[in-house]
C-alpha cells in the first residue's frame, strides 16, 4: 500500500508541552515497593532507592510524574508518610485492600524525583479529606518556613521548599469505586473550594480538577460541563483517563482505538470551551491526559488476599501490538499538542508499566517502553500539521481508519524533523512518501523500527530482548521527497536534518 504526507514547517500546531511525556507511580503493586524502591536490593542507593530502575526511568526522561494516587489518594492521609520512618503507621489501605507501610512519603519521593529529573504532580485527597488538608500540603510542601506546616517541613530535614507546582483536585471523583466518590455538583463545589484555599497558600501552583474516569462511564460530558461550570475560574486543567486493550482478540479495532482517544480529546476541549463560552472567561482550560496506557487486567478485582504488603497486582505483560497502539497513543497526544499539555503513562514501573522489576533480582524493559522512550527522547519542538493521504479501512467500532497513523514534528533548535509512524496493516508493507517542500536540504539521521513477526511477542525476564527497535535501510532522500519503507504492521521514527 501507499501512503503520504506533506509536512510544512510553516503550518504549526502548537509547541509540545515536554510535560505530555510524563507518567505515573502510584502506592499501588510493586510501583514504589519493590520497585523505585526496596532497601537492600544490590543496586539500592543509601536512601533504598534502586540505580538500575532510576536508570532506565532517567533514560525516558520524563519530565512530570504524578504521585501519589491514583486511587490511593483518595484515602491517603499525607501527615503518616512524613516525619521519622520508625514512627510512621501503618494503615489499612481502602483502595486496594493492601497494608501501607508508608515508608516512602512525600520527601521521599521529591528527593528521588529530583534524581529522575522529573517534576512531581501532587494530588490531593477529596475522597476522604478535603480543603482543609490540602491546604495544609501545599503549606508543608511549598510555603518556605516560619509557619507551622513548613518548619514541620524543615525539621522533618527538607530546608528547601519542594516548590510543587502541579496538583490534582482528587482523583477520579466520578468512579463509583473511588473512596468518597461524589456527584459532578458535590465535586465541582469542593474542587472549586479547594483549589481556592490552595491557591491563597501558593499562588503560584496549577491545579487540575478531575475530568471523566473514562470516556464510556455514564456520566461523561455531563460531568465534565458540571465540575467546570463550578469551578472554571479556579483550574486550569481537566484531566482525562483513557485506557484500552485487546481483549476481545481483534487486533485491527485495537490498533485503530487510538481513534478512540483522538474524540475524547476532542470532546473534552468541546466542552471547556462550551463552558468559557458560557462564563464569558478569558481563560482557556487546557487538558491534562494524567492517565493514558493498554491496561488487560483492568477491572480485575484487588488482590486475592486482603492487607498484603505491596502485592504484585496489575502487572500486565505487553505484546509488541500493544507497543504499536502506545505508539498511536503518543502520535495522537502529539496531534493535540495545542490542548494537551501534560499527559501520564499509566504507570511506570511494574504496575501497568513498561519498566518490570523482580524484587531482589533484576530489571527488563517491556515492549511498550521503546516507542515512549522515541517519542520522549525525539518528539521535542513544534508539531506540525501534515496533509496525509493513506488507505483506509472499517473495523469492528471504527471507519475510515488510516492504515498510517503519524506525526511530525520539528525542533528549530537542532534543526532536527522526526516523523512518527504507525503502519497499521497487518499484512502489508506501505510505501510512505514525505513531501518536505519547505525544507532545504534535509537528510536523513536514522530509520529506527520497532517490529515482530510475532504480534504477540513479548519481553521478559529470561528474555528480555524479543521486541527491541533496530536501525534499519529503508528510507531515501532525494531533493526534499523522501521514500521510506514501514513494514507491516510497525512503529516508525524518521529522523531527518
Ligand atoms: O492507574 C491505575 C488506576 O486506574 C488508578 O489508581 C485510577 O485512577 C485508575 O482507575
Amino acid at each position: 500500500i501507499r501512503a503520504s504526507m506533506l509536512v510544512d514547517k510553516h503550518f504549526a500546531v502548537a509547541a509540545v508541552d515536554p510535560r505530555v511525556y510524563g507518567s505515573f507511580i502510584e502506592h499501588l503493586g510493586r510501583a514504589v515497593y519493590g520497585g523505585i524502591y526496596e532497601p537492600g536490593h544490590p543496586t539500592a542507593d543509601s536512601n533504598g532507592f534502586r540505580r538500575d530502575a532510576l536508570e532506565a526511568i532517567q533514560a525516558l526522561k520524563v519530565p512530570i510524574i504524578r504521585y501519589p494516587g491514583g486511587n490511593f489518594v483518595s484515602g491517603y492521609n499525607w501527615e503518616d508518610g512524613v516525619g521519622p520512618k520508625a514512627e510512621r503507621p501503618r494503615k489499612l489501605e481502602l483502595a486496594w485492600w493492601t497494608t501501607e507501610t508508608n515508608e516512602v512519603g512525600t520527601n521521599e519521593f521529591a528527593e528521588w524525583a529530583k534524581l529522575a529529573g522529573s517534576e512531581v504532580m501532587m494530588a490531593v485527597n477529596l475522597g476522604t479529606r478535603g480543603p482543609d488538608a490540602a491546604r495544609n500540603l501545599v503549606e508543608y510542601c511549598n510555603h518556605p518556613s516560619g509557619s507551622y506546616y513548613s518548619d514541620l517541613r524543615i525539621a522533618h530535614g527538607c530546608r528547601e521548599p519542594h516548590r510543587f507546582k502541579t496538583w490534582c483536585l482528587g482523583n477520579e471523583m466520578d468512579g463509583p469505586w473511588q473512596i468518597g466518590a461524589m456527584t459532578a455538583a458535590e465535586y465541582g463545589r469542593i474542587a472549586n473550594e479547594t483549589a481556592k484555599v490552595m491557591r491563597w497558600v501558593d499562588p503560584t501552583i496549577e491545579l487540575v480538577a478531575c475530568g471523566s474516569s473514562s470516556r464510556s462511564i455514564k456520566t461523561f460530558a455531563e460531568w465534565e460541563a458540571t465540575v467546570l461550570d463550578l469551578s472554571y475560574e479556579q483550574v486550569d486543567y481537566l484531566s482525562l483517563h483513557a485506557y484500552y486493550n485487546n481483549n476481545e482478540g481483534d487486533t485491527a479495532n485495537f490498533l485503530a482505538s487510538s481513534l478512540d482517544l483522538d474524540q475524547f480529546i476532542s470532546s473534552v476541549a468541546s466542552i471547556c470551551d462550551y463552558v468559557q463560552a458560557k462564563h464569558r472567561s478569558k481563560k482557556k482550560v487546557m487538558l491534562s491526559l494524567d492517565e493514558w496506557n493498554v491496561w488487560h487486567t483492568i477491572g480485575t478485582s484487588r488482590a486475592s488476599e486482603r492487607w498484603q504488603i505491596a502485592p504484585p497486582e496489575f502487572e500486565d505483560v505487553y505484546t509488541f501490538e500493544d507497543a504499536l497502539a502506545v505508539g498511536c497513543y503518543a502520535i495522537t497526544i502529539l496531534k493535540h499538542a495545542d490542548r494537551v499539555k501534560m499527559a501520564c503513562l499509566a504507570q511506570l514501573i511494574n504496575t501497568i508499566a513498561p519498566i518490570m522489576t523482580e524484587t531482589g533480582g533484576s530489571l527488563w524493559l517491556q515492549t511498550t517502553y521503546y516507542p515512549f522512550l522515541h517519542a520522549s527522547n525525539f518528539g521535542r519542538g513544534t508539531v506540525l500539521k501534515s496533509i496525509d493521504h493513506s488507505p483506509k479501512y472499517d473495523s469492528k467500532s471504527f471507519t475510515d481508519v488510516p492504515y498510517l497513523e503519524s506525526v511530525s514534528v520539528y525542533d528549530e533548535e537542532s534543526e532536527t524533523l522526526t516523523v512518527f509512524a504507525v503502519n497499521r496493516h497487518l499484512e502489508e508493507a506501505m510505501e510512505l512518501a514525505l513531501d518536505l517542500r519547505s525544507f532545504e536540504g534535509m537528510e536523513l539521521i536514522e530509520h529506527i523500527v520497532l517490529e515482530s513477526d510475532n504480534l504477540k511477542a513479548v519481553n521478559t525476564k529470561n528474555d528480555p530482548n524479543r521486541v527491541t527497535p533496530r536501525v534499519v535501510d529503508r528510507t531515501t532522500v532525494d531533493q526534499g521527497r523522501v521514500s521510506s519503507l514501514l513494514g507491516k504492521a510497525s512503529w516508525n521514527v524518521i529522523r531527518l536534518r
